[in-house]
């Protein structure tokens, strides 16, 4: 009786054991904003990655894994933000790191992803120069440059000729005001006046006044998405710049999709260009919103913080597709370069040459359909690269 039970019992540990050994778990490394008063980013962040991971976790090749060592970095604070990676790196064995909403954290990392040749794809973060600082790095999101130098153009084309700036304190504010400036002035137009303000949770209302006190045409702003996109809103409907007959222009992290609902109707009129909105008619999308609101809520509205994180994914396991899960650095960057993926945002590639992100921008237009406000899509303009990297190149 004994033996009879111990045999087929060896015989399952054994294949048991086998099968771990092939089995391969790839360990990505996520650093997310979870916590503090920015953590409303981070929870679209979240969002998007895990819906992509729970469509696609069968194409992964059989016995491979994804395993993610999420850490939170509490807001854009540098010094955090490099200590989790060390530590995902040298503790945790990380075989590739993502996520990373700001600039600065993005920044700090740099140079521990080349150190370690860790590839690094950024789901967030925007300000053009983040690319140059590491070959490790990819990004699948956007560079403020993108959105705000088109805009500045298609402004002086269309009757904007006085425009005040205000912007967000830090990398991607700085990207904003200097992108939209060039490209405005050059094309005719003229800063009314600019200011720049404190990055986390300041008090909007001195500064929009400052700019309603400047009379232009419009008001050019950048400050991070969610609820910091909020509370800038409400400073400008409450001191009437739109009854003065003052438009509220910039990208479109100001009328981010999954905030128009607690924005309410001082964000009608906004225009913006981006590369994301929820109300985009690509089926890709539509199928994308379905499967966000089957995910987390028939009320919710994916924001372009969801979308570039679930690309992102799809990013990430393109390269340990093609790896079958035995992860090479300078592989994984050959996968990236030059990726392409039909998005719900609509094409997108990673350029080969800079491993930044290529998409259509889109002129979109708050508007109210059916009691609900939505970012309609006006205009497209297809396959931007960044433009600081195009003005930039070496000659
Ligand atoms: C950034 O830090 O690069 C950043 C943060 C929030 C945004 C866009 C860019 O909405």
């Amino acid at each position: 009786m004994r033996t009879r039970t111990f045999i087929p019992a060896v015989i399952a540990a054994f294949a048991l054991s086998a099968s771990a050994a092939l089995a391969q778990t790839v360990k990505v490394g996520v650093i997310n904003t979870l916590s503090g008063p920015l953590a409303a980013a981070g929870d679209q962040l979240d969002r998007g990655m895990r819906l992509y991971m729970k469509l696609h976790e069968k194409d992964l090749p059989p016995g491979v894994k994804i395993e993610l060592v999420i850490r939170d970095d509490t807001g854009p604070n540098p010094e955090v933000a490099k200590r989790l990676a060390q530590e995902l790196i040298t503790r945790d064995h990380v075989q590739m790191l993502t996520g990373v909403i700001w600039t600065p954290n993005a920044l700090a990392i740099a140079p521990l992803v080349t150190e370690a040749k860790v590839p690094f794809v950024i789901m967030n973060a925007g300000t053009a120069v983040i690319t140059t600082k590491s070959p490790y790095i990819a990004r699948v999101s956007f560079t403020l440059w993108q959105s705000s130098f088109p805009m500045g153009t298609w402004a002086a084309t269309h009757g904007l000729k006085s425009v005040y700036t205000l912007v967000s304190d830090f990398g991607p504010g700085i990207d904003a005001e200097g992108a939209f400036t060039k490209a405005f002035t050059a094309a005719g137009g003229t800063i009314a006046g600019s200011a720049r303000m404190p990055v986390t949770t300041p008090d909007f209302v001195p500064f929009m006044q400052r700019a309603k006190d400047a009379n232009p045409n419009a008001v050019s702003v950048f400050v991070p998405a969610a609820k910091e996109a909020t509370a800038l809103m409400k400073a400008f409907g409450d001191l009437g710049l739109k009854d003065a007959g003052i438009k509220l222009i910039g990208p479109g992290d100001i009328t981010t999709d999954e905030e128009l609902p607690s924005m309410g109707d001082a964000a009608m009129g906004t225009l913006t260009m981006h590369h994301y909105s929820a109300a985009a008619t690509r089926p890709e999308n539509v199928a994308f919103v379905a499967a966000y609101k089957a995910a987390y809520g028939a009320k919710e509205e994916p924001g372009f913080m969801a979308v570039d994180a679930h690309d992102a994914m799809a990013a990430i396991y393109s390269a340990v597709i093609a790896q079958k899960g035995t992860i090479d650095p300078d592989k994984t960057m050959d996968v990236l370069k030059g990726w392409t993926f039909a998005s719900p945002r609509g094409p997108i590639s990673i350029d080969p040459e800079t491993r930044d992100i290529v998409q259509n921008e889109y002129l979109r237009r708050v508007d109210k359909v059916d009691g609900q406000l939505r970012n309609t899509e006006l205009e497209t303009i297809q396959s931007v690269k960044d433009p600081w990297k195009e003005l930039n190149k070496a000659k």
